[in-house]
């Protein structure tokens, strides 16, 4: 800087300096103003939006991956280039490194130039070290892994049942509705293989909870067990593997006692004597365990899905397979193991039980309602019934 400059430079500093404000209390002023105005910003976010709480802490659950906020996530992904011995170079070092270069910068930094173009240096410094935190967050963000939805279930009977839901799904097929095994029928690839059952006592008292993940993680593939762990392809998570397990312990080990409520969920529930079953409260439950682990997409099943009361109704290479008041409807031949056109036996491997059949026929012959509602207002018992119409379902 030259005489010159510095003349220009501390005259117009004097000017600025007349006709500008104290700092305190003007600027102090409006500094709380602003401080204000935020806090009540973040006061009406808070109350009115919130923010969505994660699942409780749960110790046992190893499949949660940790992670800092955003605004530390350049710091936590610096950890990952000094790896072990040399972590102290991301953690300490570096970071101790850039507090001294701002500490220290009116020292090293004596320019007096104040327009950012004619500060080379800082300039220079800050703008390095913006996007390298910029970059950071970002790779950091983008190689998080998704968090596994660790809340699937928390208490032991919702385990239970969503444990119950996914073994109908993705073990019936080939282990039965009760794990009871028996010869593979109608899967594509391990036709006529025999598969023990998983559900006795042999195998309950002889296999940990452990054993039982391991196997439906990682899968036995030399026996034709596939893998079920995202880990190895398959499409279950550590919950969802881990409710699987617990349901099987709680339902088929008979040193388990199964607690109240879950049992009642998972329970199919009881018809009165004329009372008309409907899908909604009777069927879906039966056709979740003992069809729908053949009977959806991407499974041999002539194309009849029964994952919703439509498809069930609407689905399949011979529909409709239920014909209201037909018991002739293919579905009840079918579970009445009979060979028709459409096919076998249903379920192939194993007859389902004498009263479950009963309710499917009921539901079929009594006009096969979606909803409760619907069955009431269809059930002889409810209203004065129009005559004729109390004899649509016959007695078995
Ligand atoms: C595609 C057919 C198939 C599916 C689907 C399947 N398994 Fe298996 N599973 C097998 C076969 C085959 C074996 C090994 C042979 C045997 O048990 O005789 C086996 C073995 C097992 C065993 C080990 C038995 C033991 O103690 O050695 C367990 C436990 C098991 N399966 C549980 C499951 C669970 C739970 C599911 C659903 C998440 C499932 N399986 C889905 C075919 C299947
Ligand atoms: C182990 C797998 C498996 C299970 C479990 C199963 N099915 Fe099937 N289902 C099949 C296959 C495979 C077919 C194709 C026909 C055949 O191969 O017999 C089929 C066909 C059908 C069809 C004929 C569909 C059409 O339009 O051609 C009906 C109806 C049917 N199943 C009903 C049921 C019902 C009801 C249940 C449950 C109580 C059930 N199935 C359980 C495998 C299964």
């Amino acid at each position: 800087m030259n005489e010159e400059q510095k003349q220009t430079y501390l005259e117009e500093y004097k000017k600025e300096k007349e006709d500008g404000v104290k700092f305190y209390p003007d600027v102090i002023y409006k500094d709380l103003l602003v401080a204000f105005g935020i806090f009540l910003l973040l006061l009406g976010l808070a109350i009115f939006m919130g923010v969505a709480a994660e699942p409780p802490a749960d110790p046992s659950d190893s499949a949660y991956i940790p992670r800092p906020e955003w605004y530390f996530l350049f710091l936590f992904q610096m950890l990952k280039y000094f790896p072990g011995e040399i972590e102290w170079i991301g953690t300490v070092v570096i970071p101790t490194i850039a507090v001294l270069a701002l500490l220290l910068l009116p020292f090293y930094d004596r320019s007096p130039f104040r327009h950012w173009k004619k500060r080379k240096v800082a300039t220079a410094i800050m703008g390095l070290t913006v996007v390298g935190i910029v970059v950071l967050t970002i790779v950091a963000a983008a190689t998080t892994p998704p968090q596994e939805e660790t809340s699937l279930a928390t208490n032991i009977s919702d385990k239970i049942v969503l444990g119950q839901d996914l073994y109908s799904v993705h073990c019936v097929e080939c282990h039965g509705a009760e794990g009871e095994g028996g010869e593979i029928v109608g899967v594509e690839g391990l036709e006529g293989v025999v598969v023990k059952s998983i559900s006795s006592q042999d195998e309950m008292y002889t296999r940990s909870d452990d054993t039982f993940y391991a196997v439906i993680d990682y899968g036995q593939p030399d026996l034709g067990m596939p893998p079920f762990g995202l880990g190895y392809g398959g499409e279950l998570s550590r919950g969802e593997i881990d409710a699987v397990v617990t349901f099987m312990r709680y339902t088929w080990d008979d040193r388990v006692e199964i607690p109240e409520e879950a049992a009642q969920a998972g329970a199919i529930p009881e018809l009165g004597p004329d009372e008309i079953p409907s899908y909604e409260v009777h069927m879906e439950p039966i056709i979740k365990r003992y069809c729908v682990s053949c009977h959806r997409p991407g499974k041999k099943n002539n194309n009849y899905l029964m994952r919703t009361y439509q498809e069930t109704m609407e689905t399949g290479d011979h529909a409709p397979n239920v014909i209201p008041g037909d018991l002739n409807s293919n579905n009840i031949l079918m579970i009445n193991r009979q060979e028709i056109e459409a096919g076998g036996p249903m379920p192939p491997t194993r007859a389902l039980k004498p009263e479950l059949i009963e309710i499917f026929e009921r539901w079929v012959a009594g006009g096969a309602p979606e909803t409760a509602a619907e069955a009431a207002a269809l059930s002889p018992t409810a209203e004065p019934t129009p005559t004729g119409e109390t004899e649509v379902y016959p007695t078995p």
